[in-house]
């Protein structure tokens, strides 16, 4: 019997720090990395520069099918993201790609066609999975679950923070409303709702630092023998 490649699942709300505690396990082990949030960004870039509109699933799950994407690690940078040989790493980070991904990430269709796309990452020695049903639907038989938590509002000042944004303007009082319609709209969809797996290991990182949720994540790597 062969034993399979093992895959650490990391779920979670927007603005959590599932991306940055993914990238850090996956340079700590030397494992690869799916940014599943990456794709769903991909296929909404996409539509919106071919002005495909955000609810033709059947055109969607065209552009989800044949997305000619490549993801190549830039040793200490994180990861350039190549959508027809376009480099898009910026992008999809606009918060506007973030709201039309929420939006394609609805349709099943699309979901059904980044599916094998996605399992395709894990390879040898081992993948760290970062999304939103990575452990309920991509890999539901992935060794260990992580499922971050964090409370609207801490998530909405950290990404103040990034945006240098002030947390008593207007602005921020937008990316707080922002997160908490996105939030719904993950959770409340019929397909692959945003939901922890019920082995999933619950993290609250409201009041942790990276540096202490990547310790809990080791810690529960090495405890389970995944390395
Ligand atoms: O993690 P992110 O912000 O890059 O994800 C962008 C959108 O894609 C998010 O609103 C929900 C969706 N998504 C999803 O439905 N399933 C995933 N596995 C990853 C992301």
């Amino acid at each position: 019997m062969s034993v399979e490649t093992p895959v650490v699942a990391v779920d979670g709300p927007s603005g959590v720090g599932k991306g940055t505690l993914a990238l850090s396990l996956s340079a700590h082990l030397r494992w690869h990395l799916l940014d599943s949030g990456a794709l769903y960004r991909l296929v909404a870039l996409s539509a919106m520069r071919q002005r495909t509109a955000l609810d033709d699933e059947t055109t969607l799950a065209g552009i989800a099918r044949t997305l000619p994407v490549a993801f190549s690690v830039q040793p200490g940078q994180g990861v350039r993201i190549d959508l027809a040989g376009d480099d898009v790493t910026r992008a999809i980070r606009e918060e506007h790609v973030g709201d039309a991904a929420s939006r394609v990430a609805a349709l099943p269709a699309v979901r059904a066609n980044l599916l094998e796309r996605q399992r395709d990452f894990r390879t040898a020695p081992g993948l760290v999975a970062d999304g939103r049903d990575m452990g309920t639907v991509v890999f539901p038989h992935a060794p260990l679950k992580l499922f971050l938590t964090a409370s609207a509002e801490v998530r909405a000042r950290r990404r103040a923070a990034q945006l240098s944004v002030p947390e008593n303007s207007a602005t921020f009082e937008k990316i707080y409303s922002d997160i908490i319609s996105r939030d719904q709209r993950d959770a409340s969809r019929t397909t692959a709702p945003l939901k922890p797996a019920d082995d999933a290991v619950i993290l609250d990182t409201s009041e942790l630092g990276i540096d202490q949720v990547l310790r809990q994540a080791i810690t529960l790597i090495v405890d389970r023998g995944l390395q």
